[in-house]
C-alpha cells in the first residue's frame, strides 16, 4: 500500500535539486563556473601572444581554431552555457542574502563586505557589456564591417587576417581606451572573485587565506599586464605598424 508520505517522497525534489538550490550548492556552483571562465581567460592570453610571434603565428592559431568545427561549436555553447549558470547562480545568491537579512546594515555591520558585493555585481556587469563588445568587434565584425573583408594566404590556403584585424582594431585610441577600461574591471572582478574562492571552499585559516588571497591578486594583475600589453604595443609602440591600413 502506498501511504501518503511515500508518494510525497517519490513526487518531491530528487537530491541533486536540493544540493543545487541549497546555499552551499549554489556558492559551489558560482565557484566552478568561476573557475572554468578564469581558465578561458588565461588559455584566450596564452593564444594571443601568438601576436608577438607575427602575422602567420596568429593567423595559423586562429585558423587551428576555427578548423576544429562543430568541438568548437560545442566549446562555445558550453562557454555560453557557463556564463549563463555564473550569473544566474549569482543573481539567486543575491537574492537569498537580500531575504536573509531584508533590513539595511546598521553602522556597526561590516561595511566593506556590501560595498564588495555590491562592485562584484557591477563589475561583473560591466565585464558582461565588454565581451559582448568584444565579440561584436572580433568574432561578429560589426563594429568595422571592413574586418570581413581581411584575407591572407597561409601555406597556400586563403584565411581571414586576424593578425590584421586586431592591429586594425587597436590603431585606435577610443577602441583602446574600452578595452583597458574592460580588462581593468575584469581585473577587479577577477581578483575579488578569485580570493572569495577560498571561503567557499571552506580554508578558514586566516594565514593560509592571506597567502592564497595575495596570489590571487597577483594572477589577475598578471593577466591584466599581459592582456593590455596588446592593444598598448599596437597602439603606442606601433606593433604590426601599416599592416591592415
Ligand atoms: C587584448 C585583449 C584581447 C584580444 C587581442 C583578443 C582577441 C580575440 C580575437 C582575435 C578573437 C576572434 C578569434 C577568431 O574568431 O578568429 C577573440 C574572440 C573571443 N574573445 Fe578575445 N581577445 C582579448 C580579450 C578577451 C577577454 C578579456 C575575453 C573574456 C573575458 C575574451 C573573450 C573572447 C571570446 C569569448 C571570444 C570568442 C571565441 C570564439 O570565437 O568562440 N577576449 N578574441
Amino acid at each position: 500500500m502506498i501511504t501518503s508520505s511515500s508518494s510525497s517522497v517519490r513526487t518531491g525534489p530528487c537530491p541533486a535539486h536540493l544540493w543545487i538550490f541549497s546555499s552551499i550548492g549554489k556558492k559551489t556552483i558560482v565557484a566552478l563556473t568561476g573557475i572554468a571562465l578564469i581558465l578561458f581567460v588565461i588559455g584566450h592570453l596564452l593564444g594571443n601572444f601568438s601576436i608577438y610571434l607575427g602575422p602567420d603565428a596568429m593567423n595559423l592559431y586562429a585558423e587551428k581554431l576555427h578548423d576544429l568545427g562543430p568541438i568548437l561549436w560545442v566549446i562555445r555553447l558550453g562557454l555560453i552555457a557557463v556564463v549563463v549558470l555564473h550569473i544566474y547562480f549569482t543573481m539567486l545568491l543575491w537574492k537569498e542574502n537580500r531575504t536573509a537579512r531584508p533590513q539595511k546594515y546598521i553602522a556597526s555591520d561590516p561595511i566593506k563586505t556590501t560595498v564588495f558585493a555590491r562592485t562584484m555585481r557591477l563589475s561583473g556587469l560591466i565585464v558582461l557589456a565588454f565581451v559582448i563588445f568584444h565579440l561584436a568587434h572580433f568574432t561578429v565584425r560589426v563594429v568595422d564591417p571592413s574586418f570581413q573583408e581581411m584575407h591572407t594566404l597561409l601555406d597556400g590556403r586563403r584565411v581571414h587576417d586576424v593578425y590584421a584585424m586586431v592591429i586594425k582594431g587597436f590603431s585606435s585610441a577610443p577602441v583602446v581606451i574600452v578595452y583597458v577600461v574592460g580588462l581593468f574591471l575584469l581585473t577587479f572582478h577577477l581578483s575579488h572573485g578569485i580570493a572569495s574562492l577560498f571561503q567557499t571552499f571552506g580554508i578558514t585559516n586566516s594565514r593560509i587565506r592571506r597567502n592564497y588571497e595575495c596570489a590571487a591578486r597577483v594572477l589577475a594583475w598578471a593577466l591584466f599586464a599581459g592582456y593590455v600589453s596588446i592593444p598598448i604595443a599596437v597602439l603606442v609602440f606601433g606593433l604590426g605598424k601599416g599592416v591592415g591600413q
